[in-house]
């Protein structure tokens, strides 16, 4: 884990409150992995006080360079979408544990709304995997996922963009066809994407969220509920990415 000021390259809207954000980071993107994440310190003063976890959505090794997708919901990211090109953040990271990678087996990535930021990486690196993407009404990202998959499901609610609806219902058509799920979005999904694989035996993999205080193991904020009910586990160095059979997501 390093700690860099980095130079912001470009930041701009892809979508309603949507932002993407493009850093250069030398010492960060040497270690990257897909599903790990960046602590960001939202400004120069200690208002807002705490960092915010964004994951890496994008590296370009070669080049230094780290793409993120963040939507802006509250003080800090608001602060995000006002940085300019040139300015520079102070970031933490990588962070956590990522997505294990099973290059020679069938898998499939599902991400929904924002929860596609974790994905690209994931899907650049596993190169063959069919991926379901689903948003409320705007998409964002799709060519590049597309340009990592020839199988890819679109899903919008109101049916805009692909197909009207869910990206799970084509999930649970496919299931049969995979050993690995790979997931990120809101909660009532990955609670289903959970039964959904482990009904049927599947292997799968959650990226996580909860707020988040340090960052690094040492201040419990981010404990979320292990399957075991006597546990607890770390979000930010436990995961954020878990095996499905590691944590509950029962409310
Ligand atoms: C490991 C990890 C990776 C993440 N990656 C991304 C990403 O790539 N792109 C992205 O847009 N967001 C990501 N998030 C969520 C992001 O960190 C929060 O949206 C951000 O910290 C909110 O900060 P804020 O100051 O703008 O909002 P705040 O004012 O702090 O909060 C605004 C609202 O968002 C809720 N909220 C804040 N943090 C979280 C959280 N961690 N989980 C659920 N709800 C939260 C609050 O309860 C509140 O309702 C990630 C979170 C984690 C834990
Ligand atoms: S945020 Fe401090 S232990 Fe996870």
């Amino acid at each position: 884990m390093k700690r860099e000021f980095c130079k912001i390259l470009s930041n701009y809207e892809v979508a309603d409150a949507v932002y993407k954000m493009v850093i250069e980071s030398k010492s960060i993107s040497k270690e990257a992995l897909p599903g790990q994440f960046l602590h960001i310190k939202p400004s120069q003063n200690y208002d807002p006080l705490l960092r915010r976890p964004i994951s890496i959505c994008d590296l370009e090794q070669d080049k230094g360079r780290i793409t993120l997708l963040y939507r802006v919901c509250g003080k800090g990211t608001s602060l995000f979408s006002g940085i300019k090109p040139g300015d520079y953040l102070d970031i933490m990271g990588p962070l956590g544990k990522g997505f294990p990678i099973f290059e020679n087996k069938r898998t499939s990535i599902i991400g929904g709304g924002i929860g596609v930021a974790p994905l690209l990486y994931l899907s650049k690196r596993l190169k063959k995997a069919d991926i379901y993407l689903g948003f409320k009404d705007e998409v964002y990202m799709i060519e590049e996922f597309m340009s990592c998959s020839d199988d890819i499901y679109i899903y919008t609610e109101n049916g805009s963009r692909g197909s009207k609806g869910y990206p799970m219902e084509a999930l649970e058509k496919n299931i049969s066809f995979y050993d690995v799920v790979y997931a990120c979005g809101p909660r009532k999904m990955l609670s289903a994407i959970k039964r959904l694989c482990e009904k049927n035996q599947v292997e799968c993999y959650l990226s996580m969220e909860e707020r988040m205080g340090c960052g690094i193991g040492a201040c419990l904020v981010c404990a979320c509920q292990s399957s075991n009910i006597e546990e607890y586990k770390k979000v930010c160095s436990d995961g954020p990415v878990f095996n499905s059979k590691e944590v509950s997501l029962d409310d």
